[in-house]
């Protein structure tokens, strides 16, 4: 029998009522109990208990300790230093970003990449005979990685994250198998390796045994274990995944490695690193069309899973002057394998609202395997597109899914349609707001006009303007923010930087405490600071994507002045100041009258105004950093080609000029400051004399780039 056998068990009973002995003893308990949710919260992401049960236990445990200060153990969690371990990895800048891809989908769209490819090169579309070799990858489904190697050490390690920094999880790389800890033979000094993290198919599933048998989470898919293996605070657990690590690209180097691509496989390879067997060499776009039919064929027996075919092409010379769009190479593309489908009953068509106000029709499906993922929902597309495949509710359907891409519902299985049902009705009013639903001639999409008195439209804009590439706030997702907007929390977008004045109401939430609240809050804080593209991305401005984005804040450098032009173009037809500024707008490569329009109407709309003003109190909006050498004699100024140039086709004349931090504009005003005259120029260089902006020959400007 225990000591305290004979009486009440300590748990739960009041502390005003523990004796000296019990209080020991629920103390003893207490230290064990915490310690284990702490474990289970901050290093396998799976917490068993809320933050207000947590901190009850907390509060218990601190209450006894008042009551009886002599009985702090020395492994209180009262007395742990920094009690909280991190909660999340350090933040790791990449030197180089780390990009995405492009993607082909059918055979037309790679042939098209290789013949645009060789548009831009001069000497490749003078003669189309002219070699142009490529690099065939397998694309391994599973997640990119950069690893440091600093005079071939492994020294640091961190995933892709937005692509210009990620988190460091350099300890858990160390124990990923096939990764060395020291690179052999010939090695740069710095090196910096990428590729891909994945789980093997094998592995996975055997996991996922051992994960059901211990009564843990179990795994949609290799990617996602492998996802969810290397995000552990926890190396040791890392280390139990079975992970492995495919190389193919690099970031920063302090020597090259090779003049081809195949050739700096081929030295990593030496190296000891694991490159991909399958990784094939291509002399022509035929050559590798067949690589992607092989490689289809064989992608079942392999043991890990791919879904496409990476193309790269392989002189790096070539690859430099192709330089990027965006965030993508213009060297390499992706081919997706085909969109996988699979056959089910349609039970009802929603209608979902976006931030726009666009209406949506959602096909709720019975649930159906494809792929190997379980899908509920696809989407309709719009009005016609149900009108033109007279898809019904009931009907059965075939449903795909393409990569990341939302699944869509093919076609519908006209046999098996069973007598009453009727051609779906589209709604005329809003199903959120009840305002009516417009359809713009011309226009796909019928609109919601009740703008932000529609929940919808208000909820969509503040889930955009938190996402991924906008503020991308930790703990601020969709469910949140939907919740905090319901209970007037946050009713807009400014409302976010003043959620601290709610703490202690947000603490009382369900789900919510002391910790959450406070990570919730230092994440919103650190984002105050904000890049100036990535603010005009978070307004959510019709047509505005990330790249748009990039290039008003490229051409206007900070705030104050993009929105200053943006309401002076909306004056355009009454002042000459107006007109000057709307043609400045439309003169940015890239924005075209529709995107000024919706640029205009936004920053014109009396309720944005009163968002930015409120945004630009709370904010500081960072002007936006030229990534190209600042000291290139054309960095900052603006650029005009005309005529046809020699050595490069206009293409990559622009890309170069950009890349320098030029501006390239498509015609003549007095805020050009160089106009670059190939052969046959026209109207722009007469222009140009007139107004007095200084001319240049295709080899006055080369020289002024070299
Ligand atoms: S090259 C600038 N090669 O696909 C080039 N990516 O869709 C960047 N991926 O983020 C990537 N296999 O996670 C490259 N053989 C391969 C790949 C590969 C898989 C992933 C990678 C990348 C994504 C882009």
């Amino acid at each position: 029998m225990s000591k305290t056998g004979s009486r009440s068990a300590p748990q739960g009973k009041a502390v005003e009522a523990l004796d000296r002995q019990e209080a020991s003893l629920e103390l003893a308990r207490l230290a064990a109990e915490i310690l284990h949710h702490d474990k289970l919260y901050y290093q396998q992401d799976t917490p068993e208990i809320d933050d207000a049960a947590y901190d009850a236990l907390r509060r218990r445990n601190a209450a006894i300790e008042k009551r009886f200060p002599d009985l702090v153990r020395e492994d209180s969690p009262s007395q742990r230093v920094g009690a909280a371990p991190s909660q999340t990895f350090s933040e790791v800048k990449h030197r180089v970003p780390m990009l995405s891809l492009g993607n082909a989908f059918t055979e037309e769209d790679l042939r098209e990449f290789f013949a645009g490819v060789r548009r831009f090169l001069r000497e490749f579309s003078n003669d189309p005979e002219a070699a142009l070799d490529s690099v065939a990858e397998p694309k391994i489904d599973g997640l990119s990685v950069s690893l440091r190697y600093e005079s071939g050490r492994f020294v640091r390690g961190a995933t892709r994250g937005d692509g210009r920094s990620g988190e460091d999880v350099t300890a858990n790389l160390r124990s990923v198998e096939n990764i060395p800890e020291r690179l052999t033979g010939e090695v740069p000094d710095v090196l910096e390796v990428r590729g891909e993290i994945y789980m093997a198919k094998s592995d996975f599933l055997e996991l996922n045994r051992r994960q059901e048998a211990a009564g843990q989470k179990i795994f949609a898919n290799p990617r996602n274990a492998a996802a969810g293996s290397l995000r552990q605070l926890d190396a040791s657990v890392t280390a139990s995944r079975p992970l492995r690590f495919f190389a193919y690209s690099w970031g920063e180097l302090s020597a090259p490695l090779g003049e081809t691509h195949w050739d700096c496989l081929k030295r990593l390879r030496s190296m000891g690193l694991t490159v991909n067997d399958l990784t094939r060499l291509c002399h022509s776009p035929d050559e590798a069309l067949a690589f992607y039919r092989e490689l289809a064929a064989r992608r079942a027996q392999l043991d890990y899973d791919i879904d496409g075919v990476v193309y790269k092409i392989d002189r790096l010379d070539l690859q430099a002057r192709l330089g990027f769009v965006s965030r993508a190479p213009r060297w390499a593309i992706a081919q997706k394998f085909p969109a996988e489908q699979a056959q089910t009953q349609l039970k009802e068509i929603t209608i979902q609202v976006g931030r726009t106000g666009a209406l949506t029709p959602v096909a709720n499906l019975e649930p159906v395997t494809v792929g190997g993922v379980v899908v509920t929902r696809a989407t309709l597309h719009n009005e016609d597109e149900i009108a033109r495949k007279d898809i019904r509710e009931g009907d059965w359907v075939v449903v795909q899914r393409a990569g990341d891409v939302i699944p869509q519902v093919v076609s519908v299985l006209a046999e098996r349609r069973e007598g009453r049902s009727k051609p779906f009705v589209y709604p005329d009013t809003c199903p959120e707001c009840g305002s009516h639903a417009v359809r713009e001639e011309g226009e796909a999409v019928r609109r919601c006009t009740g703008g932000l008195i529609c929940p919808a439209q208000a909820i969509e804009r503040l889930k955009h303007f938190v996402s991924r590439g906008a503020f991308d706030i930790e703990g601020l997702g969709a469910k949140q923010v939907e919740a905090f907007w319901r209970d007037h929390l946050i009713r807009g977008p400014a409302d976010i930087f003043d959620l601290e004045k709610h703490a202690e109401n947000l603490r009382k939430r369900e789900g919510f405490g002391e910790k959450s609240v406070a990570n919730l809050l230092s994440a919103i804080e650190a984002r105050r600071d904000i890049p100036l593209d990535r603010f005009l991305y978070a307004l959510g401005v019709r047509q505005v994507g990330e790249a748009t984005a990039r290039l008003l804040a490229k051409n206007y450098g900070d705030f104050k002045s993009w929105r200053a032009q943006m309401l002076m173009a909306a004056q355009r037809e009454e002042s000459a100041a107006g007109a000057e500024a709307y043609d400045t707008l439309l003169n940015i490569d890239g924005i075209g009258p529709s995107v000024a329009e919706d640029l205009i109407a936004f920053v014109s709309e009396p309720h944005n105004q009163e968002i930015l003003d409120a945004l630009e109190q709370r904010l500081t909006i960072q002007p936006f950093a030229q990534t190209a050498q600042g000291d290139s004699a054309i960095a900052g100024k603006t650029l005009v080609f005309t005529g046809s140039l020699e050595k490069m086709t206009r293409g990559e004349a622009k890309a170069r000029a950009e890349a320098l931090g030029a501006k390239v504009a498509g015609s003549v005003s007095k805020k050009t400051d160089f106009v670059v005259v190939g052969a046959d120029a026209g109207s722009k260089a007469r222009k140009a004399q007139e107004l007095g902006v200084t001319l240049l020959s295709e080899e006055e400007w080369l020289a002024l780039m070299a």
